[in-house]
């Protein structure tokens, strides 16, 4: 996820930019850009890291006469967060920014430089501005030298380009990712990712449709669409109320961000896999030499997905693993040894509790590895190492993409450590990748499956508890699904092991304890079936989730029949999800700031 800006007009532009692009940081912010070309010079401004870098850089940069801008906030997919792989990107008098992949950009590089061009990013987007120069030589018009541009790319993208060329124009694309135009009372021109960075400035804004493209000058918008037909733009009046805006027609920024989970889970596959193997460019395949145990550690949500590592470390990787709530490592005179991979997993890499953790991990010598989803926070500067989740930020405080991203990319770890010790066949690396490629699609929610949710919540209340169980993978998932429930409802809900209700909590059942079953087909079936039939015997009310028809529960929330456990655990990561949302909804909670909780908790 990148954002981008656009603006065309008299006014400040260096603030219009770096004000839009503040809207859009939290689509991500490892580093960002800016270029202004204003009587035919350009001047252009980069900086890693958050954007007061990049306003510290610019602040004896002025803009007070007509000028053309683009601005960009990036969130890492080819390339490492370097000065050099933020955009704006440069060709020889060009400029060009663009969020999205462009799948074909390894070709068009390459041919690009056999004809000698040289390229200073590790970006896919910097083929664009090469490409068009490229097209531009051999034509007299530099729209027409964009139009060529375009057709030659393959992928996802919304692109804002500006040339020297053409210093009064800019000229942009869309296909897959989001852009749209807006216009003020002046009839200056704004390009944004989303609307928020237009309110206050706009009154009227055109969402652009896959395919459009054109260009837009002083006193014209001109865009013609996928089958090269120029068209008016639609406008439409924007909202003045930003927060509404923000959570782009969801109610809550939790729903949004549930929605977005199959976006994000794609972005944090995104270069980490070929057909045939696991590669993360951010790792040293050293890091894991003389490792005898990985041991992982963290608070809330993130340790829970640090227990299904567990899972699939040992599984696939064959690593002995353990895993350590960080608030209790802290105090108990843990035995680190040498031969221990010391992992801390966290949403916000500021927790004070697992930052500790990494802290004494470091002082006794050991190796470290943060899996994190804020670049630059605390815990990304202190480790060795580091993968970013790549969910983008998250700001119901009830995690949900970031748990997705950081499972996935554990996943990917453990297949990762399987090539490393040859503990799994080529074949089944295989067979695991092409299993990674279908999260995003089985992730996606169902108009239905969102629909039955919401009927059912109505049934759930009230009640004197509620218990998630499940067995292996799908016991962690059930901890995860009793915490959203706890968070955003205050209802008493608790995970636990299938196998383990009888040793103790059965003895709660009874019409008014609630059970939410997860029953996947491909995994431990039968024998998690069996513990669900011992509380329907006792009357519990259950609400199964499974693929497979289950005539004992009560209630019945049916998934897709998947081929194999992960995929369903994706699927019912998401209808756990959307029960505690609806649920919470009903209640008539503040879903996205529950009571007594915070986002980032950095106080022990
Ligand atoms: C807080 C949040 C939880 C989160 C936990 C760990 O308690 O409310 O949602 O899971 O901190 O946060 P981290 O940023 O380290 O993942």
């Amino acid at each position: 996820m990148c954002g981008i800006v656009g603006y065309i007009g008299k006014k400040n532009t260096k603030e219009i930019l770096l004000e839009g692009l503040k809207e859009l940081e939290y689509r991500g912010y490892d580093s960002a850009g800016i270029a202004v070309l204003s009587e035919g010079e350009f001047a252009s401004y980069k900086a890693v890291g958050k954007l007061v870098n990049l306003e510290e850089k610019t602040k004896d940069f002025i803009t007070d006469k007509f000028a053309v801008g683009i601005g960009h906030t990036r969130w890492a997919t080819h390339g490492k967060p370097t000065e050099l792989n933020a955009h704006p990107h440069l060709g020889e008098s060009s400029y060009v920014v663009h969020n999205g992949i462009i799948e074909n950009y390894a070709q068009l590089k390459k041919e690009l430089q056999n004809e000698g061009i040289t390229f200073l990013s590790q970006t896919d987007t910097e083929v664009i501005v090469h490409q068009f120069e490229k097209n531009l030589k051999k034509s007299e018009d530099a729209f027409q030298a964009f139009k060529q541009t375009i057709s030659e790319l393959d992928g996802a993208y919304a692109i804002l380009l500006v040339t020297k060329a053409e210093d009064k124009k800019i000229f942009f694309a869309k296909n897959g990712s989001p852009m749209l135009v807006g216009i003020d009372t002046d009839n200056d021109k704004y390009f944004a990712s989303s609307d928020t960075p237009l309110i206050g400035h706009c009154t009227d804004v055109n969402y652009f449709e896959d395919g459009d493209y054109g260009y837009v000058s002083a006193d014209e918008i001109v865009i013609f669409d996928k089958n090269h037909q120029q068209v008016e733009p639609k406008f439409k009046k924007l909202s003045t109320n930003k927060l509404s805006a923000q959570k782009d027609g969801y109610r809550f920024f939790m729903e949004k961000e549930i929605y977005e989970q199959s976006h994000v889970i794609a972005d944090t596959l995104l270069g980490r896999i070929s057909d045939t193997e696991v590669i993360f460019e951010e790792l040293d395949a050293k890091l894991f030499d003389g490792i005898a145990e990985i041991k992982l550690c963290a608070c809330g949500t993130s340790y829970h997905s640090a227990l299904t590592a567990s899972y699939m470390f040992e599984r696939y990787a064959k690593v002995k693993t353990s895993v350590e709530i960080a608030s209790e490592f802290r105090y108990r005179d843990p035995m680190m040894t040498q031969d221990t991979l010391f992992v801390v997993i966290s949403q916000s890499g500021e927790t004070a509790d697992t930052l500790e953790t990494l802290k004494m991990a470091k002082a006794a010598g050991l190796k470290t590895l943060v899996i994190c989803n804020v670049d630059n926070s605390s815990m990304v500067r202190l480790a060795n190492t580091t993968i970013l989740t790549r969910a983008g930020i998250e700001k119901g405080v009830a995690s949900t993409k970031a748990f997705a991203t950081q499972v996935t990319v554990f996943w990917m770890l453990s297949l990762y450590l399987a090539q490393l010790k040859s503990t799994l066949s080529q074949s089944a690396i295989k067979e695991q990748i092409e299993l990674l490629r279908a999260v995003p699609s089985a992730v996606k929610v169902q108009d239905s499956m969102h629909e039955r949710i919401k009927r059912l919540s109505k049934r759930y209340l009230h009640g004197h508890g509620f218990f998630f169980i499940g067995r292996d993978l799908f016991f962690p998932l059930a901890l995860e699904g009793a915490l959203k429930l706890k968070e955003i409802s205050y209802l008493h809900a608790e995970g636990y092991p299938s196998g383990e209700m009888k040793h103790g909590p059965i003895a709660l059942a009874d019409p008014e304890l609630f059970t939410i079953a997860l029953l996947p087909k491909n995994l431990l079936y039968e024998k998690s079936k069996s513990n669900v039939e011992e509380l329907s015997a006792r009357d519990a009310t259950v609400c199964a989730i499974s693929p497979l028809e289950f005539d004992k529960a009560d209630d019945f929330i049916q998934t897709k029949k998947h081929p194999n456990y992960m995929l369903e655990f994706f699927e019912m990561m998401v209808v756990v999800q959307l029960l505690s949302l609806e649920i919470s909804v009903r209640l008539g909670n503040d879903v996205d700031m529950p009571r007594n909780l915070a986002k980032s908790v950095t106080v022990e």
